[in-house]
């Protein structure tokens, strides 16, 4: 059997409860921010959120969100699905999420829940004449999964474009992701890898994958049911810089097999690798030479410690 980093997984800690939400158009204690039970977000998941870390840099003493404006943008692209707009812009969802996480005061890892939700009290699901509202809270974050896992896939399929879009981050939608989590949780695994309904490999529970195969890095293509992850986005523009061959095509199961390397990408996951997949142990059961180098560097970058990337973060501190 593999042997996983002894990181402890994230949900069994304490987490430090935050002080503070941005709620009905203001920043309000954290108890104050609740949401009604007759709500459609609660009864039906008609909600969209986002996931966004900052990191803490101890020498710079500052603390770095990393792509805010790309996760705002893919935020209001969920809107745009629902077809509805909110009353923030871009410019003001990011000035709220800073000014929240000054309010905190935060001189630690941090994670960012931004969520769009349909607050209107009426028992049709629906997204016309409806009120979607916007609001935030924030919390310190260590590691979400280990940096090393076993992964099985699962017997639930991501969710189809035409059912409920992967592409989105819908509320609702994660549900499925609990069901493919908990699976692989009760099956004695970490992760799930879940596969479309072409039978292709989509992502995990809440993560992108990548593979290794002869040297070139490849993931699915966006049109395969996964979210447009921004860390994927992240990884494959890494990768280019450091001269690895990528490519976004469908990945099959058994390629996951037989691949030198497989690898979970995302906000929550970071980089991690996948030591083993079915039983099956992945290369040399730790994790890889390309999936090292692009998790270095990605620490590197998020952490504010590597100035080619600079634009990528927004200090919260000035
Ligand atoms: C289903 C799913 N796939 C992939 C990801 C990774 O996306 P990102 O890198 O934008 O966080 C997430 C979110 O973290 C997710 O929920």
């Amino acid at each position: 059997m593999v042997q996983t980093l002894q990181v402890p997984f994230q949900t069994k800690q304490q987490v430090t409860r935050p002080q503070w939400a941005f709620f009905k158009g203001a920043i309000v204690p954290i108890a104050d921010a609740k949401i009604s039970i007759m709500s459609q977000v609660v009864n039906y998941g008609i909600g969209a959120f986002g996931g966004i870390r900052a990191y803490w840099n101890d020498e710079q003493a500052q603390l770095y969100v990393f792509r805010i404006n790309d996760h705002v943008r893919r935020m209001l692209n969920s809107c745009k699905l629902f077809n509805t707009t909110l009353r923030y812009s871009a410019d003001d969802l990011k000035h709220i999420i800073l000014d929240l996480l000054r309010r905190e005061g935060y001189r630690e890892d941090t994670y960012i829940r931004p969520l769009v939700y349909n607050a209107t009290e009426d028992i049709t699901p629906r997204l016309y004449d409806v009120e979607f509202d916007f609001a935030c809270f924030t919390r310190p974050q260590g590691n979400y999964i280990n940096l090393q896992v076993r992964a099985c896939t699962s017997s639930w399929q991501r969710l189809d474009d035409n059912i409920v879009p992967s592409r989105g981050k819908i509320t609702g939608g994660y549900v499925n992701s609990a069901f493919a989590k908990s699976e692989a949780h009760w099956n004695g695994y970490d992760e799930a890898i879940v596969l479309n309904q072409n039978g292709h490999v989509a992502e995990g529970s809440a993560m992108n994958l990548f593979i290794v195969r002869h040297g070139k890095l490849i993931t699915p293509p966006v049109s395969d049911n996964i979210l447009e992850g921004i860390t994927r986005n992240t990884v494959l523009q890494i990768a280019r810089d450091l001269g690895i061959e990528v490519a976004e095509r469908s990945i099959d199961r058994t390629e996951l097999y037989i691949a030198d390397e497989v690898l979970f990408c995302g906000t929550g996951a970071q980089v991690a690798a996948v030591a083993e997949v079915d039983h099956r142990k992945i290369g040399a059961g730790k994790i890889g030479p390309i999936g090292q180098k692009l998790q270095e560097t990605y620490f590197g970058i998020v952490r504010g410690r590597n100035s080619a990337y600079a634009d990528w973060l927004t200090a919260v501190y000035t």
